[in-house]
């Protein structure tokens, strides 16, 4: 009787220690995540968590659902030149969608990595991006708005630049709604136009940790660089945009729900133009 107790406890420990660690499994790779691979044309699963190297709580885990975008090109017709030629802000734009390859190459130009190579020139191999940053310390926090992109589905995505993916923070078109939080009815409809806004905050702190308060000046410089490439590559794209910092920071935390770190800065509506 001894001996068949003993099997049971023995047994009964197993089974607890083998529901822990499937349980433990299931936290890290639930496999019911609606990620699209946009590159590849798949679905695979999502592995919501900490994004601790970047400092970002992963608030995608809301929904789950994210999209691998298309390889970035790094090559294109239009020169740097003629982008600075023709660069202006255009405040109005067309009801007409921009691709998921326009989408992910306005965000790769705005913080997406451009040494992936081993042996590129840098210590942070692989990690480099398209915009300098003090220190390769990288505040920004990039999202995108989306209305009318295809392939896309409506909602607020923040921008993973290691993996080139987006992953959903919101379901749904908020594009009315975050016009309604700028100063100007003009700035408003441009983004309720507009397919999709890029909407740039940043995580002071990764800078300000090693740079003390000149960190700060140093995250707006930053930012003007970001920035830039959006205009020029918008300008490439046969797209175009208008930066916006006419808009209330506490309303913006409020309808992105952002986390409290996270500061708003810019908003940059892009589309084809009127
Ligand atoms: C920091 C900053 C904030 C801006 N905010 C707004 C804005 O809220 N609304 C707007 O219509 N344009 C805004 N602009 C765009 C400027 O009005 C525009 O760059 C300027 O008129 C020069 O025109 P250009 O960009 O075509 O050369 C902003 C530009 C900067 C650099």
């Amino acid at each position: 009787m001894k001996k068949v107790m003993r099997f049971s406890l023995v047994i009964c420990i197993l089974l607890v220690f083998s529901l822990i660690f499937l349980s433990s499994c299931n936290d890290r790779w639930p496999g019911t995540g609606p990620g699209i691979d946009l590159a590849a044309g798949s679905r695979k699963p999502e592995a919501p968590g900490d994004d601790l190297q970047n400092n970002i709580v992963n608030i995608a885990a809301d929904t789950n659902l994210y999209y691998v975008l298309p390889e970035p090109e790094t090559d294109g017709d239009v020169s740097v030149e003629t982008a600075l030629t023709i660069r202006r802000s255009h405040r109005s734009f067309q009801d007409k969608a921009i691709s998921t390859e326009q989408l992910s190459q306005l965000l790769w130009a705005s913080y997406g990595i451009s040494s992936p190579e081993p042996g590129t020139p840098g210590w942070r191999q692989g990690t480099l991006r398209t915009a300098p940053s003090a220190g390769a310390t990288y505040p920004l926090v990039v999202y995108a708005v989306t209305g009318n992109v295809e392939g896309i589905e409506p909602g607020v995505y923040r921008y993973d630049p290691d993996e080139h993916k987006i992953e959903q923070i919101m379901a749904g078109d908020i594009r009315e709604e975050l016009g309604k939080i700028t100063f100007s009815s003009t700035n408003g409809t441009m983004i309720s136009d507009a397919p999709v806004t890029v909407f740039y905050c940043a995580v002071f702190e990764r800078t300000t940790g090693r740079y003390g308060e000149r960190g700060r000046n140093y995250v707006f410089i930053e930012l003007g660089h970001s920035a830039q490439n959006v205009y020029l590559q918008a300008e490439a794209l046969g797209l175009g945009t208008c930066a916006i910092g006419a808009f209330t920071d506490d309303d913006a935390h409020k309808l992105l729900g952002l986390p409290s770190n996270e500061e708003p800065l810019y908003l940059l509506p892009v589309g084809y133009i009127k």
